[in-house]
């Protein structure tokens, strides 16, 4: 292992593609966040590192803390392969749960093709882990089931006992996710799975072969199952289910994407704060040609947090964290109006490649907005994310991001478009961006290799559009300093009685009717 200390995150200041206010390792490879978590009063965010290259090898814990989620301060990293141990391969991915006051990490053990749950207890700053000496505490996936895979964690309590569901799918069948118990976390009982998927469905939404980082939680009323879709090798994108779960079964009632984004969303997890808030991050991969990234010694970044909610056409809504805003810098206003068809203008400052923009517009079904970001002078690179009243979707189109090679893949959504207003977010960092429509999540990655190519641009197709409220600002790099100026957050209290319930930091508590 390299143990020479990571570079500065600003080091990387020189290269356009690296994010600012998006999480990312100090150096080298990240993906999944991990045992995501508020203990007290700070925050914790693990997640899946490699120090030492940007490719995914030699999997560590790294772990970095905040009081606001948006600055984050560089721990020590938690977890390393032991050479002899059943993570010799890697320490992959897991949660965090409060054992009785005991912090305590149930992850993925790797060892060649072969991923077993394992435990580390922690102290209570939660910086010094040890391993259990029982490891692995599930030997292997249960007998007589052929399973495609096994491995990632949801933990949560249920009266006295444990509950952990691990990701898997079944030969030939689809996706499940195990069901085990346990009254020490140290010994499992095998109870089934709650719910398999079908591999041969494709509609509304395929669900593979195979469910990585399984997610199950209560949200004001309903139950939901998040999983990230990974088949022959190969990542795909985030579902959830909504249903209720109930005596070891989870019965659906929807399946929808949980981002648009496809594979630039992947692997997410969730945790319950002290504000009753469920708050979501996902692991945004980079979508540059391979090469490109091992020269520039860094892979991936986390999303912004973001808080879930129901939406009133029933799906699940999600908004960046509000503490994000305080990185606001240089206001730009737009003059509220309407706009009429073949009107093209420029949002906020042309210099920064990092924006936060709030549109608030309304128009009829023959309208569509183009809003180009990224975008150099003369168009050469752009990015558009389109508002289409017609077929009511948001998309992003990345034919034209990029003077290099990258993935263009198109990536689009239905929202919900009611006496057609939208609400529209865009965040942009580098090559990062986040878009909310109506709270429709798409997340991307766009490589624009000038520097000019910063300027926002909107244009107005089909039908005037009437602008609302248009406000952008420039973004400050989150970095340590700014945390304590944080005001405390309102948050609005669930009504539901089973989120009021007492959680882990890792995971709610669910209840059984
Ligand atoms: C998801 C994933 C997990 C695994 C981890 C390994 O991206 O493949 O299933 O535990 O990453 O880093």
């Amino acid at each position: 292992m390299n143990t020479s200390p990571p570079p500065p995150r600003d080091s990387y200041s020189a290269d356009l593609a690296h994010p600012e206010y998006h999480f990312t390792a100090p150096t080298g490879w990240i993906n999944d966040p991990n045992g995501l978590c508020q203990w007290g009063d700070t925050f914790h965010l693990f997640y899946q590192f490699n120090p030492d290259t940007p490719v995914h090898r030699s999997i560590r814990w790294g772990h970095a803390t905040s009081t606001d989620m948006v600055s984050w301060t560089d721990q020590p990293i938690a977890l390393t392969p032991t050479a002899a141990g059943p993570d010799r391969d890697g320490c992959w991915s897991g949660v965090l749960v409060d054992d009785n006051g005991t912090p305590t990490i149930v992850y993925s053990a790797h060892d060649g093709d072969r991923q077993l749950p394992s435990l580390a207890f922690g102290d209570s700053s939660l910086t010094t882990w040890t391993k259990y000496d029982g490891n692995p505490v599930i030997e292997g996936p249960p007998p007589g089931l052929a399973v495609t895979a096994f491995r990632d964690h949801c933990v949560w309590r249920e009266g006295d006992l444990w509950m952990q569901l691990v990701g898997s799918g079944i030969e030939g069948v689809g996706g499940t996710a195990l069901l085990y118990e346990s009254h020490d976390l140290r010994e499992w009982t095998y109870r089934g799975p709650i719910l398999v998927g079908d591999i041969n469905l494709t509609e509304p939404v395929w669900t593979g072969s195979m469910w990585e980082c399984v997610d199950l939680f209560e949200l004001d009323g309903h139950h939901v199952l998040i999983l990230s879709v990974w088949d022959e090798g190969t990542t795909h994108f985030s579902v959830y289910f909504k249903g209720t779960y109930s005596a070891g079964v989870f019965s659906p009632t929807a399946v929808d994407y949980l981002d648009h984004g496809l594979r630039h969303f992947y692997a997410p997890q969730t945790f319950r704060d002290d504000l009753g808030r469920r708050i979501i991050v996902g692991w945004m991969q980079e979508g540059r040609e391979d090469d490109l990234t091992i020269r520039s010694g860094w892979s991936g970044c986390l999303t912004v947090p973001r808080v879930l909610s129901w939406g009133a056409d029933g799906r699940l809504h999600q908004q960046p964290m509000p503490a994000l805003e305080r990185l606001r810098q240089d206001r730009w206003d737009a003059e509220p109006g309407r706009l009429s068809e073949g009107t093209r203008m420029q949002l906020g400052s042309d210099d920064s490649p990092t924006v936060d923009i709030e549109l608030l517009v309304s128009a009829g079904s023959g309208a569509v907005l183009e809003l180009d970001v990224l975008a150099s002078p003369d168009g050469a690179e752009q990015t558009t994310i389109t508002i289409d009243w017609g077929t009511s979707t948001l998309s992003v189109d990345r034919s034209r991001s990029s003077l290099e090679p990258a993935d263009t893949t198109p990536l689009s959504g239905p929202i919900n478009i009611v006496e057609g207003l939208v609400e529209l977010r865009v965040l942009v960092d580098h090559s990062a961006i986040e878009v909310f429509a109506n709270g429709t999540a798409l997340s991307a990655r766009a490589y624009p290799t000038r520097p000019d190519s910063t300027r926002v641009r909107l244009r107005v197709l089909g039908a005037a559009i009437d602008v609302l409220r248009a406000t952008s600002w420039r973004l400050a790099a989150a970095s340590e300093d700014r945390a304590s100026e944080v005001d405390a957050e309102v948050a609005v209290p669930s009504t539901s009685p089973a989120s009021r319930l007492a959680n882990t930091p890792g995971h709610i508590q669910l209840v059984r009717d």
